[in-house]
């Protein structure tokens, strides 16, 4: 269920009887010869998507620009610097709490993304404490990177053993690619040298990895293999998800 298919009544309804809400967080970056520049944000939208309708929980439209410094020096990338991205979710959470949202679960689809996202969850308890906020103790935040989850990972490893390496990844490619068929490129590739996971600027970044792919074998993905891609990440996100969201009358209190 898409938030932004639904009327403010309707999402009162569901507040009476819930309180999470599914953030789904990309980035705007190239992925290598072959990979499409949305595809941090398609991944994480449509992992998210698939939970919201397997637990009946309400998605937030997708935040499609992440932290993506190191990859500016390619056509087509964007980036929020760290303290914007920062910005722009304690700006989102804020107004959502205010609504009665308490629990927010974001599905994320960028690495890049993970220390500003945390840094705003802290960022978002002091200011609300600062104000004083009604309620802002019951609020919790966490967040999941699709392609680290534990099965996702058993399965990245079987099909793509060390192809899969750390950016424009087979096993995301395939996921768009099960998305989004008109949109498969293929080529040969040659297999891009070792890589530590390092990044720096995007100048340093070009020069050590000049297609753009990081250890990756891109040329691995295939379209099916995205299907089973996402029904993965959502079975491994399905307990977390259920823990995170379990909600009372008790432990929520009267009024917010
Ligand atoms: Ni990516």
């Amino acid at each position: 269920m898409r938030l932004a298919h639904r009327t403010w009544s309707e999402v009162a309804s569901y507040l009476e009887e819930a309180r999470v809400l599914i953030i789904p967080i990309g980035s705007t970056e190239q992925h290598g010869p072959l990979g499409l520049i949305g595809t941090d944000a398609l991944c994480a939208e449509a992992v998210a998507l698939e939970l919201g309708e397997a637990t009946g929980a309400l998605v937030a439209p997708t935040l499609n620009y992440g932290m993506a410094q190191h990859h500016l020096g390619f056509p087509g990338t964007a980036s929020l610097r760290p303290s914007t991205l920062i910005r722009v979710v304690v700006d989102c959470l804020e107004g959502l709490h205010r609504s009665g949202f308490e629990r927010f679960f974001f599905v994320n689809g960028h690495g890049g993304n993970e220390a500003p996202l945390r840094s705003a969850f802290a960022e978002l308890h002091a200011e609300l404490a600062r104000v004083g906020r009604p309620g802002a103790d019951r609020i919790r935040c966490t967040l999941h990177n699709w392609w680290q989850l534990p099965e996702v990972r058993t399965l990245a490893a079987e099909l793509y053993g060390d192809g899969e390496g750390y950016h424009a990844t087979p096993s995301e490619v395939a996921l768009t690619q099960h998305l989004l068929p008109a949109c498969i490129h293929r080529a040969d590739l040659a297999p891009t040298g070792p890589c530590d996971g390092a990044v720096h600027g995007a100048e340093d970044f070009r020069a050590r990895y000049p297609d753009g792919r990081m250890g990756s074998d891109s040329g691995l993905a295939r379209p099916e293999h995205g299907a089973r891609f996402l029904a993965t990440a959502v079975s491994d996100l399905m307990p977390l998800f259920s823990a995170f969201s379990a909600f009372s009358a008790e432990q929520t209190g009267s009024a917010t």
